[in-house]
């Protein structure tokens, strides 16, 4: 892996990617969020597999940093997909269209005490691992094959995680945990009987889970590579032939080809050359539709052709193997596996 696909770039494609843009080339938020969203998080905000985004007492917690950052990073190991792939334009303009469902600005609480996170660690342990579980990781299953408890409507959010970590203030922790969230599981401190001073512990314990990161924490899921990356020897419209002819050698039939702007020239061919193959067999995609339905997001399979400013021609995918982490879903293990030789074997084709 390392030495064939480990070439680090700074775009990771992770999922294939989908612009919206208005006629004047501002990025559409609302058309954003439906494409990458709202299959997860419902059409309005309301939730599904993912946790409900309209909820007030959510938005009132929240800045607008912390929904920038949550979707740049996801939750590494849990269903939130990281959307490296959208510009900063872009991801703001799926905020902004986030924010349009509440009225007002976020009203956070002011900033606690430093607490005593083990004390925190005892508090976490008798109020909150039974939802967030033991060490923090998150509740289990998902809704979508009701594997989740079934007196839980949404599941607790991942806390001992690197995504929400970065993109979690103190004050939000503490706002959170202070007003919890009406219409979900999560209620208020002073409900779950807490007082100020252990709100302030349990903060700081989540604070503490940061260090453990390092060595793997509450990371399980990053351990295969986002992307599969190449960097082709061809010149562009050659290497496009090469994967096509790859593509079809392999019994996978083209189903369509997307070419993409770069989102910055408006709707002129100036720009950048970005070409989205997509492929697969009927059969394939139905059999990983039944194994899981959240597949959906990933098929028909594709490959994604790029020409950047330097006049290097990079090839990417999706790295298969990070399905069964990414959706906790071992029955995904084998099939992932099959994508990924097949995969690796067409980019193969156009490795230096
Ligand atoms: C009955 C289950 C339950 C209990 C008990 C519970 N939580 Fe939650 N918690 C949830 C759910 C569900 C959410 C997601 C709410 C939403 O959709 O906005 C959540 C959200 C959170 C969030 C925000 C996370 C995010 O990604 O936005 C924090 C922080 C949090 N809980 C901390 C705690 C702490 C600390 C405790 C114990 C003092 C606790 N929770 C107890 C179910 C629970
Ligand atoms: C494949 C399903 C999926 C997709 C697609 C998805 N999310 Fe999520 N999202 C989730 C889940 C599940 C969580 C809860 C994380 C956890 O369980 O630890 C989440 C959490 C979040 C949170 C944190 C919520 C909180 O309570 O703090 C935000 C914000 C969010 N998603 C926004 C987005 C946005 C915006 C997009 C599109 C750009 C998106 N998500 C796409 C499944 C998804």
């Amino acid at each position: 892996m390392k030495t064939r696909f480990g070439r680090t770039i700074s775009m990771v494609v992770f999922l294939s990617i989908a612009w919206g843009s208005s006629a004047f080339g501002e990025p559409d938020g609302a058309r954003l969020y439906a494409i990458n969203c709202a299959a997860c998080h419902g059409d309005r905000g309301d939730g599904g597999i993912g946790v409900p985004l309209s909820l007030p007492d959510f938005l009132s917690s929240v800045t607008d940093e912390y929904l920038f950052l949550t979707i740049r990073h996801g939750r590494p190991g849990r269903i939130m997909p990281s959307f490296q792939h959208l510009s900063d334009q872009q991801t703001r303009a799926i905020v902004r269209h986030i924010r349009n469902w509440a009225a007002g600005e976020p009203k956070l609480a002011a900033k606690g005490t430093p607490g005593d996170p083990r004390r925190g660690r005892d508090i976490f342990a008798r109020h909150c691992a039974r939802c967030h579980g033991p060490l923090g990781k998150g509740g289990t299953g998902t809704g979508v094959n009701f594997t989740r408890l079934h007196d839980q409507p949404v599941v607790a959010p991942g806390l001992n995680n690197a995504g929400f970590l970065a993109a979690a203030s103190d004050r939000i922790i503490r706002t959170t945990l202070l007003k919890g969230r009406r219409g979900t599981p999560m209620q208020p401190a002073a409900k779950m009987g807490l007082s100020i001073q252990d709100v302030d512990d349990v903060g700081s314990y989540i604070r503490s889970f940061e260090k453990g990161l390092e060595n793997g924490g509450g990371n399980s899921g990053a351990a295969a590579e986002p992307a599969l990356i190449t960097t082709s020897p061809l010149p562009f419209a050659e290497t496009v032939e090469r994967i096509k002819q790859a593509i079809s050698a392999r019994h996978q039939r083209i189903i369509r080809e997307h070419p993409l702007d770069d989102g910055l020239s408006t709707g002129r061919a100036g720009g950048r050359k970005h070409l989205v193959i997509y492929f697969g067999n009927i059969r394939h995609i139905n059999t990983l539709l039944t194994i899981d339905p959240r597949m959906g997001l990933f098929l028909p399979n594709r490959v994604t052709i790029m020409e950047q400013n330097d006049g290097k021609v990079v090839v990417s995918a999706v790295n298969p193997l990070r399905f069964r982490n990414l959706f906790n879903n071992a029955n995904l293990e084998h099939t992932s596996r099959e994508m990924h030789e097949l995969y690796s074997a067409i980019l193969g084709e156009v490795s230096e």
